[in-house]
C-alpha cells in the first residue's frame, strides 16, 4: 500500500497572556497563534499486521521524540485505527524538522496531522467536530493546527483550545527563528507562574493583527509565560541575553520557549538580523539547534496525498 502524508506546520506565540488558573489545573489564555512554513512530515500506510508501529526519522529526530504512545502523533493516529476493521494495521512515519521543547508545537502538529494522515491511509473520515474533540483531549495547542483557517493565524483562548481563526491571507511578515539548544518543559514552565497573573486582556484585543505592519505588531507583543520560563529553565536566560543583546530589534519567546524571534516587514531586515544573532551565537560560543528564516505558513496541518 502506498503512503499517504500530511503536513504538520510549527507556530509561534504573538503574546500570550495567561489570565488565571482553572480549577482542572490548566490555566486560562488569550493568545494569537501564527502557523510558519517550518514543518514536520507524517505518512501513513497500511499494513497486513495489526496494531499500530510509529518510526521518528528526521533532522530534529531526538530522544525526546518517543515512538510509542507517548507520541500524540501515535495517539491520534489510534484513535482513527480504532474506527477500521478488527485486525486492521497502521504504519506511520514521523519526519521531525521541528525542534521538541522548543515552544513552536511541533508535538500538537503532529497529532493534527496523524489523524489526516490516518484517514486518508484507512479510508476513514472522522469530520471536523470529531477532529476537535479528539485533539483538543491530546493536548491544548492541537486543536489551532485543525482549525487555523487559510491566514494560518487565529486568537486562541479557554486552555488553548478554542480557536477563532483570523479571516483573509497570511500577514506578509518574516521572521528570524532562534531556538536554543535546550528545552522547556511546558508543564514545569506553567508550574513556575507566580502569581498575581496578568489579567489585562491584551492580547486578546490585539486589533486585525493579520493586516498590520510587523513593526507595530512586535511593539505590542507581551508573552507571560517568559518569566516562568527563564525561573524553570536558568539557562535559557543566557541565551536571551546574547539573542536580544545582538539584535536591532526585540525578540519574543514563544509559547513556553525555548525558541525566540523577532518580526520583521522585509526580507532584507530579516536577513540582516540573522546574521548579527549568528555572529554573537558563535562569539558566545553557543551553537542553536536552529537559526532561520520563516515565513507564515497560510493554514494548519493538511493532507498531501498519495505519496511513493
Ligand atoms: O495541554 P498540554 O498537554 O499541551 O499541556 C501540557 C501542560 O502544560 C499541562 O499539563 C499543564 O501543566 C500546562 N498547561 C496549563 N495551561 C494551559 C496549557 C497547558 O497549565 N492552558
Amino acid at each position: 500500500m502506498s503512503w499517504f502524508e500530511a503536513l504538520a506546520p510549527a507556530k509561534v506565540n504573538l503574546g500570550l497572556e495567561v489570565l488565571g488558573r482553572r480549577p482542572d489545573g490548566y490555566h486560562e489564555l488569550a493568545t494569537w497563534m501564527l502557523a510558519i512554513d517550518l514543518a514536520d512530515r507524517v505518512r501513513a500506510r497500511r499494513v497486513a499486521q495489526s496494531g499500530l508501529r510509529l518510526r521518528v526519522l528526521g533532522p530534529q529526530r531526538d530522544a525526546d521524540v518517543p515512538e510509542d504512545e507517548r507520541n500524540l502523533a501515535w495517539r491520534a493516529a489510534r484513535a482513527v485505527l480504532e474506527r477500521a476493521e478488527p485486525g486492521a494495521g497502521l504504519e506511520l512515519e514521523l519526519e521531525k524538522h521541528v525542534p521538541s521543547g522548543a515552544g513552536l508545537g511541533g508535538a500538537s502538529s503532529d497529532a493534527a496531522a496523524a489523524l489526516l494522515a490516518a484517514e486518508g491511509a484507512l479510508g476513514i473520515e472522522l469530520g471536523p467536530g470529531e477532529r476537535r474533540e479528539r485533539l483538543a483531549a491530546l493536548g491544548s495547542d492541537c486543536v489551532f493546527f485543525a482549525e487555523a483557517g487559510p491566514a494560518g493565524l487565529a486568537r486562541c483562548t479557554g486552555r488553548g483550545e478554542r480557536v477563532e481563526p483570523v479571516e483573509g491571507s497570511p500577514p506578509d511578515w518574516w521572521l528570524v527563528l532562534v531556538t536554543p539548544a535546550l528545552r522547556c518543559p511546558t508543564a514545569a514552565v506553567y508550574s513556575a507562574l507566580r502569581a498575581p497573573l496578568c489579567a489585562s486582556g491584551a492580547a486578546s484585543s490585539l486589533p486585525s493583527i493579520v493586516s498590520r505592519p510587523a513593526r507595530e505588531v512586535r511593539g505590542e507583543l507581551f508573552n507571560s509565560l517568559e518569566e516562568a520560563a527563564l525561573r524553570a529553565v536558568p539557562e535559557l536566560y543566557a541565551w536571551k541575553e546574547v539573542v536580544s543583546g545582538s539584535g536591532a530589534r526585540p525578540v519574543q519567546l514563544s509559547g513556553s520557549g525555548s525558541s525566540f524571534y523577532g518580526l520583521f516587514d522585509e526580507r532584507e531586515e530579516a536577513e540582516g538580523e540573522l546574521h548579527r544573532i549568528a555572529d554573537a551565537l558563535q562569539r558566545a560560543g553557543r551553537v542553536p539547534r536552529r537559526l532561520a528564516i520563516v515565513r507564515p505558513a497560510g493554514g494548519g496541518a493538511r493532507a498531501v496525498g498519495e505519496v511513493g
